[in-house]
């Protein structure tokens, strides 16, 4: 089915923020954070643009691809926090790369890489692209709110690329959504019309982690145990599970359930905290230039985020 993926990239921002540098201005602790979410470290923007860390992402995605800019058909980049509400970051990075196809934002919060994965599938089917660029790029540290000690801990900021072209790595892709927006949100600031009648909401992103936690491992579980029915797969037969590196609690709670080995599940949130819908690419750079997935193996990969959106993939690596 439709595409394979011929190059990846990554940027992270030079900061690196550790949990002890948190708890001078919070009130936490190394000892919370490492035991409710696996993070150490994350790391922040000070200067970087999204639009740098997402084209740096592209240029390294590129040149292991051995592709130029002018070859690409289009750009997708998942993001909820590029450096405008509009133009779209996408828009950005094209300009930097000096190309005129088409790109576009997709904004569904951390499980933003998939569905940019399924649009590029749609456009590969249906034989109007033979390179299409896709980028996760967030920079929540932008949007969180630093007083509020139960969710700015969790964030960090990077970017993660992939090249795709015509090929048939893609095995399975399901997506979904259960509309509810009051776990996890963040209202558009309000403009100065002198016609509205809403208060201004909230400035930072808000979420009622509990309400998150619990989404995630139920919708984990069942997505992973739907693809893996669908494809006739039990989970051991599975080489890689790529899984939003959002906390250590919720992906060991995967990986017991269906009775993993820990290698099976790498992870990097230790790292880079949530880094949103740029965990999975970022993370598939990593093993890729550590020479950790071959030829012939096979990746899952599956989200959870605001929306409350979800979805899982598995392609075969070509
Ligand atoms: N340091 C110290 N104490 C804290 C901290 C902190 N950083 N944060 C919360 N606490 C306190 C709470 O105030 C609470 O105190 P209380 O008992 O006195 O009221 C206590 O710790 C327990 O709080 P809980 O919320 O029950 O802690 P929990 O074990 O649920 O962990 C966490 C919280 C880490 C947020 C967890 O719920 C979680 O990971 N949820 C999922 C979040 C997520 O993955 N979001 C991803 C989506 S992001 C996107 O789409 C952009």
């Amino acid at each position: 089915m439709s595409f394979k993926i011929i190059g990846t990239g990554r940027s992270l921002p030079g900061l690196q923020i550790d949990n002890d540098q948190l708890a001078e201005f919070l009130d936490t602790s190394d000892t919370w954070i490492v035991s409710r979410t696996g993070i150490n470290t994350r790391r922040v923007c000070q200067d970087e643009a999204m639009t740098h860390l997402a084209t740096e992402a592209a240029g390294q995605a590129l040149d292991k691809a051995g592709i130029i800019p002018p070859d690409l058909d289009m750009i997708l980049c998942a993001t909820l926090c590029g450096d405008y509400l509009t133009p779209s970051l996408a828009c950005c990075v094209a300009e930097q790369l000096g190309v005129n196809c088409p790109a576009m934002d997709i904004n569904a919060a951390c499980t933003g890489f998939l569905y940019t994965l399924s649009l590029a599938a749609a456009y590969f089917d249906s034989s109007r692209a033979e390179h299409i660029l896709i980028i996760g790029a967030e920079q929540l540290s932008n949007i969180a709110d630093w007083r509020d000690r139960s969710s700015c801990v969790l964030f960090g900021d990077g970017a993660g690329a992939c090249v795709l072209s015509r090929g048939s790595a893609l095995k399975y892709l399901h997506l979904g959504v259960e509309g509810n927006p009051a776990p996890l949100n963040m209202p558009v600031p309000r403009g100065n019309s002198p016609f509205s009648t809403t208060a201004p909401g909230q400035k930072f992103l808000t979420m009622d982690g509990q309400a998150v936690y619990k989404f995630a491992t139920r919708m984990l579980e069942t997505e992973t145990r739907l693809a893996l029915n669908t494809l006739n797969l039990s989970p051991e037969d599975v080489d890689w599970y790529l899984i939003h590196q959002a906390n250590r609690r919720i992906l060991d709670y995967v990986r017991q359930k269906l009775g993993l080995n820990a290698e099976k599940l790498p992870m990097n949130l230790n790292r880079y905290g949530n880094t949103s819908a740029a965990s999975i690419p970022i993370l598939l750079d990593e093993l890729l230039d550590n020479g950790a997935i071959r030829p012939g193996q096979t990746i899952f990969m599956s989200a959870f985020g605001a929306g409350l959106t979800y979805g899982a993939a598995l392609l075969e690596w070509e």
